[in-house]
């Protein structure tokens, strides 16, 4: 298998697993790797709320050896508070310091932050080169950008290339713009020519759903790595998935009682690594129930009841009950 080195880490050029605030957490990460993802990213963390001594950002920042190689993400628009920030996150030992400048969400964008710095090249630059400078040589430190704010508005080149002029060690480019957040078609042509134009590692993001989505984006993009986010929704086999087509090997796609038993795995791997109760961390542990039910045949009388999940032993008996009902179906 190819390898190829982002940020100081050789890693097989499959696809990385992107970072998704409130749900690739560290469960979700460590599934992610166990079914082949290459690296992974932790959920942003706001530069000042770790500054601000936030223990919440704190444990967005813990970092599991299984996970590795694994970069932190920092959001923020402040040269001061992203400098102390990187002198905080330090200490967790991330593999590379990731700067989020592709966020869209209001609450981060109307701080100048995230995919605002879109609109602001000359502050990304300078918030690129503070955080470089007091990582110090000891972590590379790598930018997560959009292709623009708007349609009217890419960027995308010009952008890459600061950031590579400020010291970027690797850039990922989510080939959407700020306006259209996760919706529309994400548009490749600007992978390419954002890897045309720097000499840094470029990972390519954006509408990967399938082994065949993947090889296409590196062929069309010549990209170095590429990137999954929605795509591993209940799906971390989608990593193998891509693998296999980049081998050009075919892919046998896991049993649903297989995939079932996966979900309970995530399930208590959520419960185990929460401080809730039960009760509060099934709430989380929900929605990804429901994605590992979707597309079953009859299966959507179960994922209205994955809404509802309280306990363990709940989402134990809805497994025992979809393959009941699943045996009954083929059943002559
Ligand atoms: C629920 C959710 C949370 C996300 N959180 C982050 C984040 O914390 N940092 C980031 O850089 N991108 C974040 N993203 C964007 C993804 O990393 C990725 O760029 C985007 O989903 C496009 O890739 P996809 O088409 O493979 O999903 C998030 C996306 C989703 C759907």
């Amino acid at each position: 298998m190819k390898t190829v080195t982002i940020a100081g880490q050789q890693v097989p050029q499959t696809a990385a697993l992107a970072p998704m605030a409130s749900v690739a957490d560290t469960s979700y990460r460590l599934l992610c790797r166990k079914h082949g993802a290459c690296m992974t990213t932790g959920e942003l963390v706001s530069a000042k709320g770790l500054c601000y001594g936030s223990k919440g950002s704190a444990e967005l920042c813990r970092i599991t050896p299984e996970e590795r190689p694994m970069g932190l993400q920092l959001f923020g628009s402040e040269p001061e508070f992203m400098e102390e920030a990187v002198r905080r996150i330090l200490p967790f030992q991330p593999d590379f310091i990731d700067l989020n400048m592709g966020c869209p969400v209001p609450k981060v964008v109307n701080q100048g932050a995230g995919s605002a710095l879109m609109k602001t090249p000359e502050l990304a630059e300078t918030l690129m080169k503070a955080v470089v400078r007091a990582a110090d040589g000891a972590c590379p430190v790598t930018v997560k950008m959009r292709i623009g704010w708007d349609e009217q508005h890419i960027n995308a080149v010009d952008f890459a290339k600061r950031m590579e002029a400020a010291g970027a060690a690797a850039i990922t480019v989510h080939a959407r713009t700020r306006t259209q957040f996760y919706s529309g078609r994400a548009d490749w042509n600007q992978i390419a020519a954002v890897k045309q134009a720097v000499q840094v590692p470029v990972i390519g993001n954006g509408d990967i759903t399938c082994g065949a989505d993947a090889v296409r984006m590196y062929a069309e993009t010549g990209c170095d790595l590429v990137m999954v986010g929605r795509a591993s929704y209940g799906n971390p086999w989608i990593f193998e998935e891509i693998a296999c087509a980049l081998a050009g090997e075919p892919f046998a796609a896991p049993a649903i009682p297989a995939r079932l038993q996966e979900m309970l795995l995530h399930i208590r791997m959520i419960l185990e690594r929460s401080e809730k109760s039960e009760q509060l961390a099934m709430r989380e542990a929900r929605k990804h129930a429901l994605w590992y039910l979707r597309g079953y045949p009859g299966a959507a009388a179960f994922r209205a009841r994955s809404a509802t999940l309280n306990s363990y032993a709940e989402a134990e008996a809805l497994v025992q009950d979809y393959l009941h009902h699943a045996g009954r179906r083929e059943a002559p």
